[in-house]
């Protein structure tokens, strides 16, 4: 009796506690403190875009001594890697997003954020253009503003390697409409194919969902189709579930090359038992409005009809970057991406500050990387505004013929500051679902690396995706959201 007493005390306090911190820590969120006022006389940082790299950059920047003005066509943080659960709703859009206003609203002085388009960069009167493309600005006018340093953050584009047919007919993978089309497109495939008096073709076409690209995304897409079959469409659309087919297609010999030999043969021996059907060594050529023309390694070209085509063969640079290049032609001869030195400068404008995706060196464009490149260079340019502190502290002390003492004291200080360390990535392993709650980790171990793949490793899938998810406010939507599917399956109504 008393032990029980003794449990049920406990149970309440824990409970009490961890409500009383959920509250606390949502509520700090919710409410930002006063703000300092932009300074006329500090630094201007322009920040291009808001995805991995620049929120990382302004997640972590001390402002103080910067007035700060982000530009982005969109309002919001997307944590990608959770982007393919949102094409077959297992998680909801909102869930994954975080807006940019909660960022800046928490820093210590008053930032900028404006929804818009860099258009141009001059990198010579250090100036950027830029444009709202919202519907209700009608003006469209574009506004060209000056910088001290820009942060170069606007990632890349698909890459279709000039594939006819790819942007009318494919859906990518890379922002949240993307997904939202996915799912709309799967939804109105499975909706016509259950149409009365259609033929027996037009349903296996309808039912044909085609991945283009066996890299992460592509994989990471067919493992939450494949749960979408299993969980749901059997039970809501009986008829016509088993006709539903899923094929991967890839131009190398195998899919996620950046993976271990292992892993990529779990992958695919995951994939045959899902009834998932990888066609390696097969290129697309060709796209139309119903049907794909692939090459195969012996160079012959089939025919295959699809209903929903996921495009997803990797990046290449934006347009503004290939604009941006084209100023620099001496420093800037790589076409993939922005070249920059090892301090994320902009070979030829030194003030022009490029990570993430739009850069075209040594790393991966991936999110680890961009985020510990914007974690850097927060910490980069508060030491710079500290060494222009100390250099007019120093002026002024020679100016006013301070002790000589006095005077080494502030130049050792300087030294120090000034003398800022290269930019090192530190790689963490790489993580990604394949479906039927498996998932798979290469993840670095003293000298080597560890692989592992199965049920256990997507429950640390999810762990580690929770533990990053940008807020409170998204880890508890995430948890929501996947509780929700257990509970009560997906939603496969279509708005
Ligand atoms: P992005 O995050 O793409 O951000 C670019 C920003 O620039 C956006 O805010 C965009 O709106 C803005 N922008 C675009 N054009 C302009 C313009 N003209 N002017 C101003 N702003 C502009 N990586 C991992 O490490 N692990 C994963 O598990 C993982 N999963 C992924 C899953 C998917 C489906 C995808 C597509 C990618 C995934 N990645 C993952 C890769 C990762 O998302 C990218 O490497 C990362 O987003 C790059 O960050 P970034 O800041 O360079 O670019
Ligand atoms: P990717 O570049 O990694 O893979 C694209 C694949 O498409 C390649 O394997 C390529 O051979 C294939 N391909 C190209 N053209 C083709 C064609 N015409 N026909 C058939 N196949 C073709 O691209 P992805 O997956 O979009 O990833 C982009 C970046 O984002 C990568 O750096 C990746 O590591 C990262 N990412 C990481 C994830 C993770 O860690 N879980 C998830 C998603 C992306």
């Amino acid at each position: 009796q008393r032990f029980r007493l003794r449990f049920a005390r406990t149970t309440l306090f824990v409970v009490l506690t961890a409500t009383g911190a959920f509250i606390y820590f949502s509520q700090k969120d919710l409410y930002p403190g006063e703000q300092l006022d932009q300074d006329p006389k500090k630094k201007t940082i322009v920040v291009l875009g808001n995805g991995w790299g620049s929120t990382s950059f302004l997640k972590n920047l001390d402002n103080e001594e910067y007035n700060v003005v982000v530009v982005s066509p969109r309002n919001y943080f997307l944590f990608s890697p959770l982007l393919p659960s949102v094409t077959v709703g297992t998680l909801e859009a909102r869930s994954i997003i975080q807006p940019t206003r909660y960022i800046t609203r928490h820093k210590k002085r008053k930032c900028a954020v404006y929804e818009a388009e860099a258009t141009d960069i001059d990198p010579v009167k250090k100036t950027v253009t830029f444009k709202d493309a919202s519907e209700t600005n009608e003006t469209h006018k574009e506004v060209t503003i000056p910088y001290d340093y820009l942060v170069y953050g606007v990632g890349a584009e698909n890459q279709t390697f000039g594939i006819k047919g790819v942007k009318e007919y494919g859906c990518f993978l890379k922002e949240l409409k993307d997904a939202d089309r996915i799912r709309r497109k799967l939804l109105d495939c499975l909706e016509t194919a259950s149409f009365t008096g259609q033929s027996e073709e037009e349903i296996n076409r309808l039912m044909h969902m085609v991945v283009v690209g066996g890299g992460p995304t592509g994989v990471e897409y067919a493992g939450e189709l494949h749960d979408f079959l299993i969980d749901d469409l059997r039970k809501w659309y009986p008829e016509i579930a088993d006709k539903l087919r899923i094929t991967l297609i890839e131009a190398l010999p195998n899919v996620l090359p950046a993976f271990s030999k292992q892993l990529i043969e779990y992958t695919e021996s995951t994939f045959k038992t899902n009834k998932i059907d990888v066609m390696t060594r097969t290129a697309v050529k060709d796209v139309g409005e119903k049907s794909v023309i692939v090459q195969d390694a012996n160079k012959n070209t089939h025919e295959i009809p699809y209903g929903l085509l996921v495009w997803a063969t990797g990046n290449t640079a934006r347009e503004l970057s290939r604009k941006l290049m084209g100023k620099l032609p001496e420093h800037q001869t790589n076409r993939r991406g922005i070249t920059t030195d090892d301090h994320l400068r902009v070979a030829g404008a030194p003030e022009i500050f490029a990570l993430g995706d739009a850069v075209a060196g040594q790393y991966a464009p991936t999110a680890q990387v961009a985020s510990q490149q914007g974690v850097w260079l927060a910490r980069t340019l508060v030491k710079m505004a500290q060494a222009e502190k100390l250099k007019e502290e120093l002026n002024q002390m020679r100016a006013t013929g301070a002790e000589p003492a006095d005077v080494e004291r502030v130049v050792k200080k300087l030294n120090r500051v000034a003398d800022v360390p290269s930019f090192n990535y530190s790689h963490q392993g790489s993580l990604a679902y394949i479906g039927s709650e498996k998932a798979i980790a290469d993840v670095p171990f003293f000298n080597g690396s560890f692989s592992s793949g199965g049920v256990a490793t997507m429950l640390f899938w999810r762990s580690a995706y929770i533990s990053t998810l940008y807020s409170l406010r998204n880890r508890t939507l995430v948890m929501a959201d996947w509780a929700k599917v257990k509970l009560f399956g997906r939603d496969v109504s279509r708005e």
